[in-house]
């Protein structure tokens, strides 16, 4: 492959948050240059140890893990225990690893690579974006030198998963969510519209188990408490793996389809807090701020999936 693209991800892992990494471990279409853990999910000490074990059942222990922010800028945490499970990471256990993440915050290791690294770097956030926006705050010229920003979040004419009108992401720090949206960073958006339509089920949970490795395992262990979560809150049968298909849209775009859009968030004490909507007429005559996919093609982005859970679970027995 010509030119894999070089890749840090800003994480809280997290069940969809692990399979993106595992995704990440399985594609020779890109490099991962480091992992950024931050408050979400559970707690920021929690997704940097997660972020570390996953790593490590995907062989991939050498990729440095910093942590990052505890609390989100303005609001108080807020923690996903009922959708994650205590741990984060559902029913599965993992051991802990033997490596320790960086002394560098998170944060200060994003400007130091998107800086040295000019118009190299793909910055790919499945969490909230506390560390985004405090690094863009701290060195403005990195809105310039990031190569592209891959955000999993927002609901646009979709209902929230958090609250009626927010997706967890851009609930639990709005305030750093305007502040990267209104940042000028290319910026494409992958919201609930698209991912809730790629579903992954009990079928293709066994037809990942006809691999007997750590990898699927890990895989079943955790999604089994993710999909109780989503039968018993949303009436879905499987679950909603958010969080690889945004990695995947990195190297495999045709997935989606997009569109430009203005799109603001809902910083406002009211219902609509966290709220991120289309200025789909551009009634406001402001410049478009994000690609936003809108369009998926579902089976695609599965199939992808599964077949390289199984590459890395064979790789990996
Ligand atoms: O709304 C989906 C997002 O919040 C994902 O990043 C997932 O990890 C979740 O908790
Ligand atoms: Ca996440």
């Amino acid at each position: 492959i010509m030119n894999p693209k070089h890749i840090i991800i800003d994480t809280d892992p997290g069940i969809d948050d692990s399979l993106a990494l595992l995704l990440a471990a399985a594609s020779p279409e890109i490099v991962l240059d480091g992992v950024i853990a931050v408050h979400g999910n559970v707690s920021t000490e929690q997704t940097t140890k997660n972020a570390l074990s996953v790593l490590e059942l995907a062989g991939l222990s050498q990729v440095p893990v910093f942590k990052g922010c505890d609390l989100p800028l303005v609001k108080e945490s807020l923690l996903s225990p009922e959708t994650h499970g205590g741990n984060g990471l559902g029913y599965a256990q993992l051991q802990e690893s033997a490596t320790q993440p960086k002394a560098q915050h998170g944060s200060d290791f994003l400007i130091e690579q998107i800086m040295s690294y000019p118009g190299e770097i793909t910055l790919v956030a499945i969490g909230p974006l506390t560390n985004v926006a405090l690094a863009i705050r701290k060195e403005p010229r990195i809105v310039q030198n990031v190569k592209e920003v891959f955000i999993m979040g927002g609901a646009i004419q979709h209902p929230g998963n958090t609250t009626a009108l927010a997706e967890y992401n851009t609930y639990v720090d709005p305030h750093a969510a305007h502040i990267v949206f209104h940042s000028g960073m290319p910026m494409i958006l992958t919201p609930l519209d698209v991912t809730y339509q790629c579903i992954f089920t009990k079928d293709d949970l066994n037809r990942l188990l006809k691999i007997d490795s750590p990898v699927t395992k890990f895989i079943a262990d955790s999604t089994r408490f993710y999909m109780e979560f989503h039968d018993e809150y949303q009436s879905i049968d499987g679950c909603v793996i958010n969080d690889p298909m945004t990695l995947a849209l990195t190297f495999m775009p045709e997935i989606c389809d997009y569109q430009d859009l203005v799109v603001d968030v809902d910083i406002s004490t009211g219902v609509g807090l966290g709220n991120t909507f289309g200025d789909f007429y551009n009634y406001e005559k402001k410049p478009k701020n994000m690609k936003v996919a809108m369009g998926v093609r579902p089976r695609m982005f599965m199939e992808l999936f599964l077949e390289r859970m199984e590459k890395l679970a064979l790789k990996i027995s």
